[in-house]
């Protein structure tokens, strides 16, 4: 039997993840360990609320003796790490949250593993899996092979600086004190409990309510998208199959202009209005709601900073090593997105509105604290 410490649970893979977990292994212990930032979400861990096998703890990775004691009492033997300062916007206007948590955070996270895995020796076998991003590789031309595990590191934010970082010390701490720990980079996902404030999920809110679709730059970016749920298999792959001190690249195979991606959702979108009189009426200030389309609403606006060009992502070592393969094609992926956002509207209306905070305390109260 595992048990697991998810930390950043809450967040948008990270309480995807916990959804998977739980449903393919109900045996299995699962801790969240979540600091709810801006971007945490207890509403997203709902429906496995209350179940015995799970538990919530609002914490900081950054308190080692928290982590250490969860660790002890839970006889924890696999660490899922996923908390992070994760959007790259942020980081251009405020770096240090990401330094503090991305790399103190998981430097605490790997401390505390090493005493008690490594020094306490309280569990017989441990694995600590680090959750990283394809953008410590840096930006590629159009003619350039997609990045492998061996591409050398070139971040260009920092966010994916302080991601680099953590990369390497998660690293070091198995080249020199024999942690196991394995890390995986992956391509930009989307799917259901995205923050609205990343690109897709920003595009599917501002359709539904009929606001500008601002496209940065020329729109000419290339991302490759990857369903979150093909993520967490991916995870679940090298925490079964992984060799210890080994990095796996995980990706989609599905590169995309940006402005091609806002397209295609809007051409979605079109197509659900059209046949939905209820679509219609729920969101009547859709331009799909009048028979207009919503490519109407595109926007292109000023760039990102530093903006990278393109990402690829060459997962043949995961796939001829591990048997991995992404299921889910985009046209399902975006129309399932799409779909969930439609059925969640209180999910994501609760954060537009900033009420978000307000809610979580009259849902849950102010008790939520280490159980
Ligand atoms: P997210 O921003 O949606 O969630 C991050 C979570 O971490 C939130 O619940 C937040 O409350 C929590 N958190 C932040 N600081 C914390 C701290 N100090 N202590 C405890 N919890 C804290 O992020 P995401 O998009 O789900 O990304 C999860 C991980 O996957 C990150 O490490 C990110 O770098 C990586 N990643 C993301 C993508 C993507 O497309 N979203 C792609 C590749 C890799
Ligand atoms: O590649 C993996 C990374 O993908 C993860 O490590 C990050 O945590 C995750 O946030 C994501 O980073 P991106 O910067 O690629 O994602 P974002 O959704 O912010 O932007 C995707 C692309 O869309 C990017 O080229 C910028 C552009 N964009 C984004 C927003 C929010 C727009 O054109 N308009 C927008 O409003």
């Amino acid at each position: 039997m595992r048990s697991l410490l998810v930390t950043g649970g809450a967040g948008f893979i990270g309480s995807n993840f916990v959804h998977y977990w739980l449903k393919h292994y109900p045996g299995d212990r699962v801790v969240v360990l979540d600091a709810l930032t801006y971007a945490g979400n207890l509403a997203s861990l709902d429906p496995i609320r209350g179940r015995p096998e799970f538990r919530f703890v609002h914490g900081d990775i950054r308190d080692g003796s928290l982590v250490e004691r969860l660790l002890r009492e839970e006889r924890t033997n696999t660490i899922v790490h996923f908390a992070a300062e994760s959007h790259v916007d942020r980081s251009i206007h405020g770096p240090g949250a990401f330094i503090e948590t991305n790399v103190l955070g998981t430097y605490t996270l790997l401390e505390a593993a090493r005493r008690v895995w490594l020094e306490e020796r309280v569990v017989a076998q441990h694995r600590f899996h680090h959750v990283s991003t394809d953008e410590v590789y840096g930006s590629l031309n159009p003619e350039d092979p997609p990045f492998v595990e061996t591409t050398p590191y070139a971040p260009n934010s920092p966010y994916s600086a302080s991601k680099a970082a953590s990369d390497h010390l998660v690293r070091a701490y198995h080249h020199t004190y024999g942690l196991e720990v394995t890390t995986s980079n992956c391509s930009n996902n989307y799917g259901p409990y995205h923050f609205p404030e990343k690109l897709i999920p920003l595009m599917i809110v501002n359709i539904l309510d009929g606001r500008p679709l601002p496209v940065y730059g020329d729109g000419r970016n290339v991302r490759d998208w990857l369903y979150v749920g093909d993520h967490c298999r991916g995870i679940d792959l090298i925490l079964k199959h992984g060799e210890p001190g080994q990095v796996y690249n995980i990706g989609g195979r599905c590169e995309l202009q940006n402005i091609e991606l806002v397209r295609a959702l809007c051409r979605i979108a079109d197509e659900e209005f059209a046949g939905n009189p209820e679509l219609r009426r729920r969101f009547a200030s859709c331009p799909a709601a009048r028979g207009i389309g919503c490519e109407t609403l595109i926007r292109f606006v000023k760039d990102r900073p530093g903006h990278d060009r393109r990402y690829a992502i060459d997962c043949t070592k995961i796939e001829r090593e591990l048997g991995f393969k992404p299921l889910v094609t985009l046209e399902q992926g975006l129309r399932a997105t799409f779909a969930w956002y439609v059925a969640n509207e209180q999910w994501w209306r609760l954060i537009m509105d900033g009420s978000y905070r307000q809610w979580i305390r009259q849902q849950y109260g102010q008790s939520e604290g280490v159980a």
